[in-house]
C-alpha cells in the first residue's frame, strides 16, 4: 500500500486546513459540473488488477519457495490481526472462476504479477527451476487469451524469494540485479510467445521506502536515510538491465513491451502564488515518481534530489551523499529503458515549504523533502485512511508525466478505492462515484493531449492488503473471507464499470446516472445472497460431512445388525 503507514512512522506532519482558511483555495478544482462528456479512443484498453501474494494464497503449494511477505506476515505484530496472505482469495485454485468474473466485466486485460519464489524456489535460477509453477502461469495465460483478453505480466510485485533476502540482503545487495535478470529471462523464455506487455517492478517507491526506510513492509529493515536509496539504485538498475535483455534477445522474436509500473499521488501547492510552496509541490512529486521515471527516462536523478540529499548529507557531516551516483555509462545504460510507463495512482496531497533541521542524527527519506503535506477535510475518504478522493489531482499527474517524459505512452496500472466495512456491503456507491470521476479527469487528460492507452481498475478482487491485511477492501468483486472456498460477489461498481467499457466512455448525465440508479438496484439482490452465504456453508457442511458419515454408519450398523442375527440363526 501507499504511503498512510509512512506517515505515522516518519512522523511526516499531515496537517489538516481549517475549514476557516478554506476560502484561500480554488475549491472549484472539485466542482462536479465540470464533468465532461465523451469517448476514450477507439483501441483503448480496458482492463482490472490484481497481484501474486495479494490473491494466490497457496503459499507453500505445488513445490513454491518462501517468499519475504510468507516470512513477514508470520511475524507476530507486523500485520493487521495477525493475518496472512497464506490462502487469500485461493485465485491460485481458482483460474476458471476468475477468468469469468474478468469476462463477465467484459474487460480487455487483465494485469497480474507472477510469484519469483514459487518459479524459482530460492530464487537463483541455476539452483532450481519449479515445473509446477510455470503450469499456473501457464493454464491462467492460456484462459486469458483464449477468452481474448490481454495479460499484463509484472514480474515483481513485492515478494522478494526469502534466500535473497537471508543470503545477500535483498535489495541492498547488487546482486539482486543479475538474479532478477536471470529470472525474467526464464519468464521471457517460457511466457513470451503469448505475453506481449510486461512490467519490470511495481512501485519500487514502496519497496525501497516501506520495506528498507520504514520497516512497515516486507522485509521490515529500517535503514533510515539510506535503505530506500539504496534499493531504488538497485531497482534501476534491475529495470534497466531486463529491459535490455529483452530488447536484445527477444524484441525481434516476441514483438513485446517492457516497462515498469510506477505509482505516484499529486502534489498541488498549498499557496500556488508562493513560489515557495510551488518548488514543494515539485519536490514532493519528483521525490516519489521523479525518483525512479527521471533516471528511466533521461539517465540521472532528479537534480532536486541530488541537490537536496547531498546538502543534507553534507550538513550530517557525511563525505558523500546518501544518495547513490550512477556513473556515465550506467547512465546511457539506463535511459530510455521504458517502452511504456505504467502509472499507479490513487490520491493527491497539498504541499507546503517546511524546513527540516538538519544535524547529525537526522536524515531520512521523508526529512530530505523538507515539506509538509496537507488534506482538506471535505476530500471524500471512504476507505484507507491515507486515501482520499481527489479526481483532478489525477489529470495534473498525467500532465506532468506528458511533459516531463516526452510524452511516453501510458497504461494506468493501479486505480481505485477501498472500504473499510466490517459488515458485507455490495452497494459501493462512493466506489461509483470514485470511478466515475476519476476515470473522467484521464479522459480530459487524454483529451488535453497525454498518451494514455489503457485504464487498470485496482482490483479485480477483494484481497490481502500488506499490512492492513484483509481490513481494506479494494475489490469490484466481493471475496467472502470467512468461506474456505472463498466466494465473490459483484460490488454494485462491477455492474457501472461495466457500462463505461461498453460505451467507451461516457454519454450524458441522464444515461450516466441511470447506470448508477440501476447498479445500486442489482446490488441490493446480491446483498442478500450474500447475507444468506453462511447458511449456503452450513448447507455444504451438512452434505459434505454430516451426509456421508450417516450414510456409512448406517452401513456399518446394518452390517452388525445381519451379523448378529445370522449368529443367532446359526
Ligand atoms: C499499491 C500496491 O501496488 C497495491 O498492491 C496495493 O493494493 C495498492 N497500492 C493499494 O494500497
Amino acid at each position: 500500500m501507499l504511503p498512510r503507514c509512512a506517515f505515522s512512522v516518519c512522523h511526516v506532519f499531515v496537517l489538516v486546513l481549517c475549514l476557516s482558511s478554506a476560502e484561500d483555495f480554488d475549491w472549484t478544482k472539485n466542482d462536479h459540473s465540470s464533468f465532461y462528456y465523451g469517448t476514450f479512443p477507439a483501441e483503448f484498453s480496458w482492463g482490472a488488477g490484481s497481484s501474486a501474494y495479494q490473491t494466490e494464497g497457496a503459499w507453500d503449494k505445488d513445490g513454491k519457495g518462501l517468499s519475504i511477505w510468507d516470512v513477514f506476515s508470520h511475524k507476530k505484530g507486523k500485520i493487521q490481526h495477525n493475518e496472512t496472505g497464506d490462502s487469500s482469495c485461493e485465485g491460485y485454485h481458482k483460474i476458471k472462476d476468475d477468468v469469468n468474473l474478468i469476462k463477465e466485466l467484459k474487460l480487455n486485460h487483465y494485469r497480474f504479477s507472477i510469484s519469483w519464489p514459487r518459479l524459482i524456489p530460492t530464487g537463483i535460477k541455476s539452483d532450481h527451476i519449479n515445473e509446477r509453477g510455470i503450469q499456473y502461469y501457464d493454464e491462467l495465460i492460456n484462459q486469458l487469451l483464449e477468452n481474448k483478453i490481454t495479460p499484463i505480466v509484472t514480474l515483481y510485485h513485492w515478494d522478494l524469494p526469502q534466500v535473497l533476502q537471508e543470503k545477500y540482503g535483498g535489495w541492498q545487495n547488487i546482486s539482486m540485479v543479475n538474479h532478477f535478470n536471470e529470472y525474467a529471462n526464464l519468464c521471457f523464455e517460457r511466457f513470451g510467445d503469448r505475453v506481449k506487455y510486461w512490467i519490470t517492478f511495481n512501485n519500487p517507491w514502496s519497496i525501497a521506502v516501506e520495506g528498507y526506510e520504514t520497516g512497515e513492509h516486507a522485509p521490515g529493515l529500517k535503514l533510515r536515510g539510506t535503505g530506500a536509496y539504496r534499493a531504488a539504485h538497485h531497482i534501476i538498475k534491475a529495470h534497466a538491465k531486463v529491459w535490455h535483455t529483452y530488447d536484445t534477445q527477444w524484441r525481434a522474436k516476441q514483438k513485446g513491451l517492457v516497462g515498469i509500473s510506477l505509482s505516484g499521488d499529486w502534489g498541488e501547492p498549498v499557496d500556488i502564488s508562493n513560489q515557495k510552496d510551488i518548488e514543494a509541490a515539485e519536490r514532493y512529486v519528483q521525490f516519489y515518481l521523479g525518483w525512479f521515471a527521471t533516471p528511466i527516462f533521461h539517465g540521472d536523478y532528479p537534480q532536486v534530489m541530488k541537490d537536496f540529499i547531498g546538502r543534507k548529507s553534507v550538513q550530517q557531516g557525511l563525505g558523500m551523499s546518501r544518495l547513490p551516483t550512477f556513473s556515465p555509462q550506467e547512465k546511457s545504460y539506463i535511459k530510455s529503458t521504458c517502452d511504456f510507463l505504467g502509472i499507479g495512482h490513487f490520491t493527491t496531497r497539498y504541499i507546503t515549504q517546511k524546513s527540516n533541521p538538519s544535524g547529525r542524527s537526522s536524515g531520512s527519506y521523508f526529512t530530505d523533502r523538507d515539506l509538509a503535506e496537507l488534506v482538506d477535510p471535505r476530500w471524500p475518504d471512504p476507505g484507507s485512511e491515507w486515501l482520499y478522493s481527489v479526481p483532478w489531482g489525477f489529470r495534473r499527474l498525467l500532465n506532468f508525466v506528458k511533459t516531463q517524459y516526452g510524452n511516453p505512452m501510458i497504461y494506468v496500472t493501479e486505480n481505485g478505492v477501498s472500504e473499510k466495512m466490517p459488515c458485507t456491503e455490495l452497494c459501493d456507491d462512493w466506489r461509483i462515484q470514485y470511478y466515475k470521476d476519476y476515470i473522467n479527469e484521464m479522459l480530459k487528460a487524454i483529451k488535453d493531449g497525454v498518451n494514455v492507452k489503457g485504464y487498470t481498475a485496482w482490483s479485480l478482487l477483494d484481497k490481502f492488503e500488506w499490512d492492513e491485511g484483509y481490513s481494506e477492501r479494494f475489490g469490484l468483486y466481493y471475496v467472502d473471507f470467512r468461506n474456505k472456498n472463498k466466494p465473490r460477489y459483484p460490488k454494485a461498481s462491477v455492474q457501472f464499470y461495466k457500462r463505461i467499457i461498453g460505451f467507451n466512455g461516457f454519454p450524458n448525465q441522464r444515461e450516466v446516472e441511470n447506470w448508477r440508479r440501476k447498479a445500486v438496484e442489482t446490488c441490493s439482490s446480491s446483498n442478500q445472497l450474500l447475507a444468506a452465504d453462511p447458511l449456503t456453508s452450513h448447507m455444504e457442511m451438512v452434505t459434505e460431512i454430516v451426509v456421508p458419515t450417516v450414510c456409512t454408519l448406517s452401513i456399518l450398523l446394518s452390517a452388525i445388525l445381519l451379523m448378529f442375527l445370522l449368529r443367532r440363526r446359526n
